[in-house]
């Protein structure tokens, strides 16, 4: 029987390393390098990283399969393509819920994503401007606060970033795409060898290690915990669709484990050697680990100022973090956008611009969060916290749990194995063990241990 499977109105990646391309680019973003930092240097470092990583082994790679694996069977936006693929399977239509989450999560997530981008594009001109030349940590640190305490001057970067997004967007994500990340992505890889080149130089290089890799399991928390999972699925764009809707795109002869495996791989090396370039800087410099989302707006320049060349290293590595947020952004839309074609016969381009502004809209309580609204909070967090708590470490986690059962229990076994076509049969045992079990179970037990239920 001849199936059409390889038809979607939107198109499809030109080949396999396409694929690979655009997911890293999605997955490596400011997760890795502005919010991994920061949270591991809140969570008390070590037992944190640890959690994560396990986190990304056993629950990350299985769902990322899975999700790629029924965005390809679906070949629509994630929405219709729960609805297809359940209709298909003789199941619930309900199951397009979990395409309506994520777009909402993605919605709510390039809200403030966007904002903290436009700090990064900021930074590229103080960067080539020179501020940063021999500048303490204490100069540095006005310079940051004199950035977020101006909600006009946010509010300039946060508007640049998104029409950004919106042109990309607008343009169809495959165009254009392709050549951005295939070098700076690599680009991005170089520079940040050469910052944990300069944390070597510091004094501090050993203690920084110490903190990233020697678990103390006394500073680890219920709610630790659920941060560092919750952080596995936004640093790989998981739990929301748009592996998923990446995933709609990719040829069918493409191997699913393999791809997975290096997108993987590339995100989680990229997010260490971050935080062995952060670390020992922070040290050497008497910084607080602790000092939340300004982390590395307050310690990396202050290794660019006393660096040989620093004001030009300094400006690429703002560039490489834009363009890093960039192609994670435009994944954050991408399944609202493709959906509004599908459902609303709209243009790409009124897609985007329409998804674009309501994004834009909702990240103006991120812009005044940090300044004229930093006051109001709502247990204990301000807007842009409650955002990101309410996002990564709730409605991706679960998405990504509803979607492993779907894998796992909805869709049948021979329909997945068709789908992965994994040499190894013993490996697809493992996928399916881990999707099937390990992942929903663990989802579910450190949902249950934050809110306290296990008397955690
Ligand atoms: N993975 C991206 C990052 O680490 C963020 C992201 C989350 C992108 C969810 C898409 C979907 O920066």
């Amino acid at each position: 029987m001849s199936e059409h499977r390889d038809l979607t109105i939107h198109g499809q990646w030109s080949s396999r390393w396409t694929f690979v391309l655009a997911a890293a680019g999605s997955a490596v973003g400011l997760g890795n390098i502005w919010k991994f930092p920061y949270i591991t240097g809140e969570n008390g470092g070590g037992a944190f990283v640890l959690v994560y990583l396990v986190c990304i082994a056993l629950i990350g790679l299985p769902i990322m399969m899975a999700e790629i694996m029924i965005g390809r069977r679906g070949r629509h936006s994630p929405i219709n393509t729960m609805r297809i693929l359940s209709q298909k399977e003789g199941a619930s239509p309900h199951w397009k819920y979990i395409g309506w989450m994520g777009v909402i999560a993605g919605f709510l997530i390039l809200s403030y994503y966007s904002v903290i981008a436009g700090w990064a594009l900021a930074y590229v001109f103080r960067a080539a401007g020179g501020m940063f030349t021999g500048a303490s940590a204490e100069q540095v640190g006005t310079i940051f606060s004199t950035l977020t305490d101006s909600s006009e001057r946010l509010l300039a970067w946060h508007t640049l970033f998104m029409v950004m997004t919106m042109i990309v967007v607008a343009r169809g994500v495959k165009s254009g795409l392709e050549q951005a990340v295939r070098f700076l992505m690599p680009a991005l890889f170089v520079i940040l060898i050469l910052l944990v080149g300069y944390a070597m130089t510091t004094d501090s290089f050993m203690r920084g290690l110490h903190f990233l890799f020697d678990p103390d399991f006394s500073k680890i928390t219920g709610a630790g915990i659920l941060i560092a999972m919750g952080h596995a699925f936004f640093t790989l764009s998981l739990g929301m669709g748009a592996i998923m809707v990446y995933g709609s795109y990719m040829p069918q002869n493409a191997s699913i484990a393999s791809t997975s495996l290096i997108i993987v791989g590339a995100d989680t090396l990229v997010a260490l050697l971050a935080g062995m370039a952060i670390f020992p800087v922070v040290f050497a410099n008497g910084l607080e680990p602790s000092s939340g989302p300004g982390l590395i707006f307050q310690t990396l320049p202050v290794a660019f100022g006393q660096m040989p060349g620093g004001s030009f290293f300094g400006t690429l590595f703002f560039i490489l973090l834009v363009f890093a947020a960039w192609t994670s952004s435009i994944s954050l839309i991408e399944p609202a956008v493709a959906w509004l074609v599908e459902n609303h016969g709209m243009s790409r381009v009124s897609a985007s611009v329409w998804a674009g502004a309501a994004a834009w809209l909702v990240g103006l309580g991120t812009v005044f969060s940090f300044n004229e609204w930093s006051d109001v909070t709502l247990f204990g967090k301000h807007f842009f916290d409650l955002l990101d708590f309410l996002t990564a470490n709730i409605m991706l986690p679960l998405g990504g749990l509803l979607i492993a059962i779907y894998a796992a229990w909805v869709m049948t076994r021979e329909v997945s194995r068709d789908e992965l076509a994994m040499e190894r049969p013993v490996l697809f045992g493992l996928w399916r063990a881990c999707i099937r079990y390990v992942a929903p179970a663990a989802v579910t037990i450190v949902f249950l241990n934050a809110i306290g239920v296990l008397g955690g």
